[in-house]
């Protein structure tokens, strides 16, 4: 009987944005885990789309660190951990990463179902608190886990709003079924159309675009309006190197010293990342 093939781990290559990101949350991180330990609360980190731990800077070959990795590291540590991937290699390595802590788990699967499990564990009345990564490629992740954390009122969000994979596979009128049904579960409903399109059919009888700017401002209204987060600050463009925005990171909170030290953090990265 011939075994399955077992694929072998494959790192991702990043791009310098990908470094900013990662550098925004282990600057918050650390502020959380600082905060948070010295208010004696049980503060979780979970990372639902976590990769290998590792990843290839496309420009040098070299290896960093992803955002697992770096939470594992935290000084002042996380009282737990749930780090989450599809990919069983990349699950397996950060088992191998993770060997012999007893306070993190590794969970292969989907994000949008192991994250339903863990949310609701952190009780407000049980001084839980967590900080949640949200960072998957595309359109992969549901509004209802976004909903879900902002209902806690306990629950701090990362989030990568993927403005590339909605401009390049729905925001066109011959989009995919399957791309519009990613879209609509990444929004929680169909409100993203108003958003994204105005109600002017130009020249061609096709829909006009909105910028950017607004889809993005509509979704922020949506985590306050709809998810109940209370601080949700202007997200951070993350573009490539000609400019071009690849996703907004957002940050989404209950408490308004959260929201200042993630401003801060947003302002200090760009400045540092545009003046080398
Ligand atoms: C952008 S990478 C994560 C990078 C990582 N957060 C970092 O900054 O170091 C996205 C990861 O999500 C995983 N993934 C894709 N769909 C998923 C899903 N539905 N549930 C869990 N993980 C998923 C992929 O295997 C990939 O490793």
């Amino acid at each position: 009987m011939k075994s399955a093939a077992i694929r072998p781990l494959k790192f991702d290559e990043i791009g310098d944005w990908s470094v900013l990101k990662l550098e925004i949350l282990r600057q918050y991180s650390y502020a959380y885990s600082t905060i948070l330990t010295k208010h004696r609360l049980h503060h979780t980190y979970i990372d639902g789309f976590a990769g290998a731990g590792h990843h290839v800077l496309k420009r040098t070959k070299e290896l960093v660190p992803g955002s697992p990795w770096n939470a594992l590291n935290l000084e002042p540590p996380f009282r737990e951990l749930h780090l989450i991937d599809l990919d069983k290699p990349r699950a397996n390595e950060l088992r191998r990463l993770s060997a012999g802590l007893p306070n993190v788990e590794v969970h292969d699967g989907n994000a949008n179902e192991i994250l339903l499990k863990l949310i609701p564990k952190a009780k407000y009345d049980q001084r839980r608190r967590a900080l949640c990564f949200l960072d998957p490629y595309g359109l992969h992740l549901n509004w209802n886990v976004i909903e879900a954390a902002g209902k806690m009122g306990t629950i701090e969000i990362f989030l990568n709003f993927p403005i590339h994979d909605m401009n390049r596979n729905v925001f066109r009128d011959d989009a995919a079924p399957d791309d519009v049904a990613r879209m609509t579960a990444f929004w929680g409903n169909e409100s993203w159309r108003e958003a994204a399109f105005s109600d002017k059919y130009h020249l061609f009888k096709e829909m006009e675009k909105q910028s950017n700017e607004s889809v993005v401002e509509a979704f922020r209204e949506r985590l306050k309006k709809v998810a109940g987060f209370t601080f949700v600050p202007p997200p951070l463009a993350m573009k490539n190197s000609i400019g071009s925005p690849v996703y907004y990171l957002f940050f989404a909170a209950q408490e308004q010293l959260a929201d200042k030290i993630a401003r801060d953090i947003f302002k200090r990265c760009v400045f540092r990342s545009m003046n080398g």
